[in-house]
């Protein structure tokens, strides 16, 4: 059953420190499946970085006063750090400003170009009165002329969920400084999408599995694609590989072309630092290998239409054939999983609205698990969810604490002061067997969740275990059978046994307290690994560096299996998991994110 799994994680744009929003669309789904995918013995590549070309770098960058080049040095680290401190479990996370990544963009559009999905077109594009720079689609609203909302932005509406071209909105304005763009005749080169029609079609129809929000949403726009520019008036971005572009100072790739072929780049990079350049093949030419995307639903439409089209251009397999490109067949996703938005009040976490949790903040207080738990559990799998402090601090509390935290506590504990070490078991009773029955059961049920990137239910079904071994530890009552130190081993044993499958089961989901839990129970060595960062020098451009995460994740211990539990085993005397949160946060918030009323 096990094939390589290629984990593509939604790239950041490196203009500011990431806050809870973006954590749960793309960065904990995407490690709890990872993990998972390794715990049952498949390969797994874990990709991203910072997306630091355009103008959402370019606008922060004249914000505070930097270089474009100085803000995403600022920012990749910070992002890195926050990303670390969850554990986000990448084989690569790098950026969109290397050497290597210039390099696969570049040959990537080669192969479109030569197979004929790109065409130079003459259209009109928007410029900044005052500034005379381009304004970018994204940063142009108006009202949406299909369907009236008048939030709609230059390239798609949100609200109806078309892509659109800034000179169709009604009332267009800039959203950088509120002035009405200029609309001015410039050349650009666009992707053909009308030529993938047939073979998206096809791609989609097949992906009857993908979560109904992500299909529908990418289906309906089947209908009206239209060919979509790939270039921008813009200084900063990557080069066009042509004659009469290349020299242009002003024309560079759309920051969108160039950041989604970063999951390409970053396996090629990945695979020359591993010292096999060809590594990357392994999960994008073998037809085996599965590649699953993750986001927020933002972002959906180019990783449905958009990264499929460019990979079929450059295999030569959209309408109009062609011949593969230097990359040879490259797999299309399995699957684009998309999270909805993370709420503050019902509206979209925002920096600039001020409605914003930063990870940094969050992972100081709390810890990464108690943030990783509550976005599995209580996130925005599938519709839009309100972050409250109540609900968090009543998770934290109730569940982790109190369930999770209280159940490794207590049997740990009487087993190691009665025992000291994993006592042996003699004749176990038919609630012992129910218990252990149940806990080996859920393996394959949490794992079925998991695969289809049901968090949620995965995470609900692994809490059950829990909640039936203290059930169980309630009716056996072993602190009360001492005059039968056969019986009370038994129960010890049956309970030990439990809270080493539970916490093989939550391992995916709370990989820091797994490890903790695992050390508890006498194990040595790494259960669960953690991302490293590490500074290294450009491949390319030997005079530039910049820090990565990696991890040696070949080498932890966790199994997604019931593994018997070791008797005579020495134990620790355990320490408690997870903090108990004072109720009150759930009224005020923390001091810096107080709850306004
Ligand atoms: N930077 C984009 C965002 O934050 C996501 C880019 S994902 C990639 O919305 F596909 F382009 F890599
Ligand atoms: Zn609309």
């Amino acid at each position: 059953m096990s094939a390589p799994v290629l984990t593509a994680v939604a790239w950041p744009y490196a203009n500011g420190p990431r806050h809870i929003g973006h954590v749960s669309g793309f960065g904990v789904p995407s490690d709890v499946f990872s993990r998972y995918m390794r715990m049952s013995g498949n390969r797994v590549l874990m990709v991203s970085g910072t997306d630091e070309h355009g103008t959402p770098i370019s606008v922060q960058a004249d914000q505070e006063g930097l270089t474009t080049r100085e803000l995403a040095d600022k920012y990749n680290r910070v992002i890195a750090e926050d990303l670390q401190g969850l554990g986000l479990s990448y084989d690569l996370f790098t950026r969109t400003t290397t050497g290597n990544h210039y390099k696969v963009v570049q040959e990537l559009f080669l192969g479109l170009w030569r197979n004929g999905y790109v065409v130079p077109k003459t259209q009109m594009g928007a410029i900044s009165p005052s500034t005379g720079r381009t304004l970018p689609d994204r940063y142009i609203e108006g009202t949406c002329p299909i369907c009236g909302y008048d939030g709609a932005r230059g390239d798609q509406c949100d609200n109806c969920g078309n892509q659109l071209d800034p000179a169709d909105l009604k009332n267009p304005r800039s959203r950088i400084n509120g002035e009405v763009p200029k609309f001015i005749e410039t050349e650009h080169l666009f992707l053909d999408l009308p030529a993938f029609s047939e073979s998206l079609g096809t791609y989609l129809s097949g992906r009857t599995d993908w979560r109904p929000n992500v299909l529908k949403f990418s289906q309906n726009l089947l209908g009206d694609l239209r060919p979509r520019a790939i270039t921008r008036d813009l200084d900063w971005g990557i080069p066009v590989p042509l004659d009469g572009w290349r020299e242009q100072p002003m024309k560079r790739f759309y920051v969108w072309f160039d950041a989604v072929i970063g999951y390409l780049s970053a396996s090629v990079e990945w695979a020359r630092r591993s010292g096999n350049d060809d590594a990357w093949k392994e999960f994008w030419t073998d037809p085996a290998a599965q590649g699953y995307y993750f986001m927020g639903k933002d972002n959906i439409v180019f990783h449905s239409l958009i990264w499929p089209s460019l990979l079929m251009g450059q295999n030569g397999t959209g309408d109009k054939g062609g011949q593969p490109g230097s990359f040879g067949t490259l797999n299309l996703p399995t699957e684009v999983v998309s999270s909805e938005f993370l709420t503050m009040s019902g509206s979209k976490f925002s920096t600039s609205r001020g409605t914003v949790i930063y990870v940094r903040d969050f992972l100081r207080d709390f810890g990464p698990d108690a943030l990783r738990y509550f976005i599995s559990v209580a996130g925005p799998e599938n519709q839009d969810t309100d972050f409250t402090w109540d609900e968090f601090v009543r998770r934290t509390n109730f569940e982790l604490a109190n369930e999770w935290g209280n159940l490794v506590n207590r049997s740990v504990s009487m087993a190691h002061k009665n025992v000291g070490s994993v006592p042996r078991p003699t004749a176990p009773t038919a609630a012992d067997e129910e218990l252990k029955a149940l806990s080996r059961a859920a393996f394959e049920t949490v794992g079925a969740n998991l695969r289809r990137s049901r968090f949620k239910l995965a995470s609900s079904e692994a809490m059950r275990v829990v909640t039936a071994a203290n059930r169980y530890l309630s009716e056996q009552e072993p602190w009360k059978v001492k005059d039968d130190p056969e019986r009370r081993d038994t129960i010890l044993h049956t309970a030990l046994q439990v809270v080493q499958d539970a916490n093989t089961l939550l391992t995916p989901f709370l990989p820091h307290s797994a490890q903790k839990v695992h050390e508890a129970l006498g194990g040595t060595g790494v259960w669960a690994a953690q991302p490293e960062m590490v500074e290294v020098t450009d491949l390319d451009e030997t005079d530039r560096k910049y820090p990565i995460l990696t991890g040696d994740y070949a080498g932890e211990q966790a199994t997604w299996k019931s593994t018997p539990i070791e008797v005579g085993r020495p134990l620790q005397k355990p320490v408690p998991l997870f903090q108990k949160l004072d109720p009150e946060l759930g009224e005020t918030g923390p001091e810096w994110a107080p709850i306004v009323k």
